[in-house]
């Protein structure tokens, strides 16, 4: 999530464009109050957008999302889905993999979800892919450790779609701490990987797009 709408863009530009959005269903404006209420990170709306658009013209039938939280982007995921795809989803925590379980379920999708609780780089290795479409987001000072796991169990022409790249837009700024230098050197990484073909754009907080080549 964003901290601020001109933390990235501009704010007329920010505010123009999610005055663009579809409007949300009942269920997940539900989760957007009790993320916002419970202080839960979930992915911003236009992220989200971006990833419905890629679902829908790719067809992924293995998906992987490194880090659940509540569930809000499975579910975006799942509806654009069909139910020959698997939505598979690490989260770390116990409680907040309950709430997932929970809104999944009402949320009734054509596709099945298989919730792994643990952190994500112990899970990952016992995962067998290949994967078609992937989702990071989680620990930010882990993306590095996340694409050197993953990479082996993505199918070439994958697409691995990673959150919070410019990171309050702090990662521009030239700010340094832990979280900050490691997307800063994730994203030279990503850009520069002859495996992967990347565009990381001022969406949300920075969004990469990368293509397995
Ligand atoms: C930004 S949230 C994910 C939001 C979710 N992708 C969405 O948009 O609905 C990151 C989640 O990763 C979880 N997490 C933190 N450390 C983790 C780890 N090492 N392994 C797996 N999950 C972890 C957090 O508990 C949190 O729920």
């Amino acid at each position: 999530m964003k901290e601020r709408v001109d933390a990235i863009l501009r704010r007329n530009q920010g505010e123009y464009l999610e005055s663009l959005l579809p409007p949300r269903d009942a269920l997940l404006e539900e989760m957007e109050k009790f993320a916002d209420e419970n202080n839960h990170p979930i992915a911003d709306p236009e992220v989200t957008q971006l990833m419905r658009t890629i679902v829908r013209m790719k067809r992924p039938r293995r998906i992987l999302e490194v880090g659940t939280n509540i569930g809000y982007s499975v579910i975006v995921l799942g509806r654009e889905s069909d139910s020959e795809a698997v939505i598979e989803t690490i989260e770390i925590d116990h409680n907040t993999l309950t709430t997932a379980k929970r809104f999944v379920s009402e949320a009734q999708l054509p596709c099945r979800v298989v919730f792994h609780e643990g952190a994500a780089l112990d899970v990952i290795p016992r995962l067998t892919g290949p994967f078609d479409f992937v989702f990071i987001d989680c620990v930010k000072t882990e993306y590095g450790d996340y694409l050197d796991a993953l990479l082996p169990k993505v199918a070439r022409d994958a697409v691995i779609v990673c959150d919070n790249l410019l990171w309050k837009g702090q990662v521009a700024a030239g700010t340094h701490d832990g979280p900050t230098d490691a997307l800063r050197a994730f994203n030279k990484r990503i850009s520069n990987d002859p495996r992967l073909l990347t565009i990381i754009l001022p969406l949300g907080d920075g969004t990469g797009i990368s293509v397995v080549v």
